[in-house]
């Protein structure tokens, strides 16, 4: 009830700055991971009820990789059915053209965001989207098995596999036919891009392309971790895992049949939910690295929202932005869904503290996070992206070994690159 009243009060005063003449009807096109798209309705109601506007949304599968192929092509033909995209951090450079410059219309509340991640979203000086709410994986681990079992949370990649393997072994034994040891995402998607880029940056291999444009995959660092990775593959992890992506890994941890899962934040909330098999049995630490004293790497994500430069309705769409990016929208976003929130003082705020215990301690994680190649692969990231995660998936499939798929990598992505990104 509270909120709710905020939320109005919120709305109304936002649309005092850009009230459309007459209501408009707009939609929002939203990714269907976990409950995004039912906090999505519950908060374009709020909006509805305060400015009298329509939105609808348009229902996007959880894949970053489909929506991109969607949206691409809805932009390229000038698609003016969807007013407002949420969209993946890495791909602001790539689509920057077709949304509206939002730096006017958010100079008074650009301050209160993480500077890095406005950064992050600003494309030769424009402002192409406002940030919704920010990502970086943990290692969830079960929290009753390991200490069943006389065990830490694994610093280091091969004491999570080996925690894995002896906890898998015994609980079979005793009759959980089930549970695997790890689970994570491997499919051939951006997912796969994100969990490889962590194997790798964790054990000395770099970041696939360097902040000054240098190709540096090919280097045994990073076949070394792709080929750890490939160990995994049916003896802790199902063979399966080479199909999963974020909610296909979080179904089998969330039933009760994994040890250790990697993914975003937002399984925080849903593995504690009431219809969860291992609500408070669990906890998340740092991903592992390589060896003591290797620097834990966990990719940036996040998502964002931005403004179809092909919308009739754009004021409302903008109104409509600057409502769902407002400090009591991501509270309630960080407390209902564990997303990670954009604005500063959101760190500190008990509520969000109280309802999502990890949150504050994930600020530094965050901040340190590695962010994929995009801003130097420019407009050629998403080919790049699906040449790695090919290269990576072929390697954990075992076709071909880490080494020759890396070394073909290496050529491709020169040919790519040509004289510059
Ligand atoms: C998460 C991240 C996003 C990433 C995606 C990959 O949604 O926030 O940045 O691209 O996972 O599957």
């Amino acid at each position: 009830m509270k909120f709710r009243f905020t939320a109005v009060a919120i709305a109304a005063a936002l649309i005092g700055v850009a009230q459309p003449s007459f209501a408009a009807s707009i939609s929002i096109s939203a990714s269907s991971t976990g409950k995004n798209l039912e906090l999505f309705r519950k908060q374009l109601d709020a909006f509805e009820k305060a400015t009298g506007n329509k939105v609808s949304i348009v229902t996007m599968p959880s894949s970053s990789t489909e929506q991109f192929s969607q949206y691409r092509l809805w932009l390229a033909a000038g698609n003016k059915d969807v007013d407002v995209y949420q969209t993946d951090v890495i791909w602001a450079p790539q689509l920057a053209d077709q949304f509206v410059d939002l730096k006017d219309a958010a100079k008074d509340v650009v301050g209160d965001f993480f500077p890095s991640i406005i950064a992050s979203q600003t494309v030769n000086g424009r402002l192409v989207a406002m940030p919704l709410y920010t990502d970086a994986p943990a290692l969830f681990y079960r929290k009753d098995l390991l200490d069943k079992y006389g065990k830490q949370p694994p610093k280091t990649w091969d004491e999570m596999a080996a925690t894995a393997k002896e906890i898998q072994e015994k609980e079979r034994g005793a009759g959980q036919k089930d549970l695997w040891g790890f689970v994570f995402q491997g499919n051939a998607y951006e997912g796969l891009t994100c969990n490889a880029l962590e194997w790798v940056k964790s054990s000395g291999g770099g970041q696939i392309i360097e902040a000054d444009g240098t190709i540096s995959i090919n280097n045994e660092k990073a076949a070394g971790a792709l080929d750890r990775a490939k160990g995994w593959i049916g003896t802790i992890s199902p063979p399966g895992v080479l199909a999963y992506q974020e909610e296909e890994s979080r179904g089998v941890w969330q039933t009760g049949n994994a040890v250790f899962m990697r993914n975003w934040p937002y399984a925080y909330a849903l593995g504690n939910g009431a219809d969860s098999a291992v609500k408070g049995k669990f906890d998340v630490a740092t991903l592992p690295v390589a060896k003591d004293g290797d620097t834990p790497s966990s990719t940036l994500g996040g998502w964002n929202l931005a403004v179809s430069k092909y919308s009739q309705n754009q004021d409302a769409a903008i109104a409509l932005v600057k409502f769902l990016t407002s400090q009591e929208s991501q509270k309630q976003r960080a407390i209902e869904l564990s997303n990670l929130p954009t604005l500063q003082a959101l760190y500190d705020d008990k509520d969000i503290a109280a309802a999502q215990p990890f949150m504050p301690n994930w600020k530094p994680i965050f901040q340190n996070a590695v962010p994929r190649p995009s801003a130097s692969a420019k407009v050629k990231y998403n080919e790049v992206s699906s040449k790695f995660w090919t290269a990576v998936h072929n390697s954990l499939s075992g076709n071909g070994t880490s080494a020759e798929n890396l070394e073909l990598l290496e050529a491709d992505l020169t040919s790519l690159k040509g004289d510059n990104w």
